[in-house]
């Protein structure tokens, strides 16, 4: 709530599917919306819900007390925001753009030398979720930044977590989580052309799936701990077990002439493991075997 007791006004900058959901959710709250895009049409449907285009970068930034950034990696935000590093000296920033916890860190770095008071955000969850009880967005950066956007930022609904100082902490959480959701939607991709290429319904494997799915926070904490404990027992299965499994589903995949380029690569990150010597553990050995360096580089 500002000074004349209305709520505070908010620029978005970006008007991807996400952007969009944002400026939707603060205009929801009854946040005055102000919203540009390097494409204007995109704003179109936001002006009739109530927001107001800005006509360039510049006039958003001076037009919100707080400014976020959603665009599609930092490099565009680099190219948007690096030439106003002078309008957004003194205002609020909140950078809702994916990014590396590298690129995070030195985007922090740059605002702070242009004395912009910066917070670096991740969003985990997809568009229908923003404004909703299940949308969770990370945060980072000072906490004077964070505290500073809190109320604001509660329009976009949802669990909000705030990390800690470390700009990069945010996007650290961010890549970790999405390296699992990446490469399950490859595993989802392999499974669907499997099962075309044998006469299976991609709808049949539905429930068989949901199955699959539910054993992986179980084994994401179990791995966790074995990993802090560099302790991997054999015990349910084995990497050398796993091996002979991801061989036959390779084989098959070869067999209906799918490519299987992501199913060797796996193959050779298991032969590695059992190369040296871990083929008798658990499978969350193969987080230590990925740290170790990479024989081709
Ligand atoms: N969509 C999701 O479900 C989701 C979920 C979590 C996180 N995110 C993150 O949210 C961010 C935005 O994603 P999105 O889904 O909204 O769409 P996106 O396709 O990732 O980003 C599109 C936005 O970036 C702008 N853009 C790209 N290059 C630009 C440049 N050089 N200069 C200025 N603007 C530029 C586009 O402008 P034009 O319209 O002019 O091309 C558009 O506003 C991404 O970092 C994404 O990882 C998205």
């Amino acid at each position: 709530v500002n000074d004349r007791g209305g709520k505070e006004p908010v620029s978005v900058l970006g008007l991807g599917p996400m952007g969009q959901a944002l400026a939707r959710a603060f205009l929801t709250a009854g946040h005055p919306t102000i919203v540009w895009n390097r494409t204007a049409a995109r704003a179109v449907t936001l002006t009739e819900l109530g927001a107001t285009r800005a006509d360039d970068a510049v006039d958003a930034i001076r037009a919100g007390s707080l400014v976020i950034a959603c665009l599609v990696d930092d490099s565009a935000v680099g190219e948007v925001l690096q030439p106003l590093a002078g309008q957004l000296r003194g205002r609020a920033l909140v950078n809702l753009t994916s990014s590396s916890p590298r690129q995070s860190r030195e985007r922090s770095a740059w605002a702070a030398r242009h004395g912009i008071d910066y917070l670096d955000g991740a969003i985990l969850t997809p568009t229908p979720t923003i404004g909703q009880p299940s949308a969770l967005i990370l945060y980072s950066g000072p906490p004077s930044a964070y505290q500073a956007a809190q109320p604001v930022l509660a329009a976009l609904g949802g669990r909000a977590v705030y990390l800690g100082a470390d700009p990069g902490r945010a996007a650290a959480y961010d890549v970790s989580c999405l390296a699992m959701f990446w490469l399950s939607v490859l595993g989802i991709a392999h499974g669907l052309a499997l099962a075309s290429a044998e006469g299976i319904p991609g709808s049949d494997l539905g429930p068989y799936a949901q199955a699959i799915a539910g054993m992986l926070p179980e084994m994401t904490t179990r791995f966790a701990t074995q990993l802090a404990a560099g302790d991997y027992p054999g015990d349910r299965s084995t990497i050398t077990s796993a091996a002979a499994g991801l061989g036959h589903i390779t084989q098959t995949a070869r067999e209906h002439a799918l490519d299987a380029v992501v199913l060797d690569a796996s193959m050779i990150l298991l032969g590695r493991a059992v190369q040296a010597g871990h083929g008798a553990n658990g499978l969350a050995r193969l987080a230590e075997t990925l740290a170790t360096a990479n024989p081709r580089q």
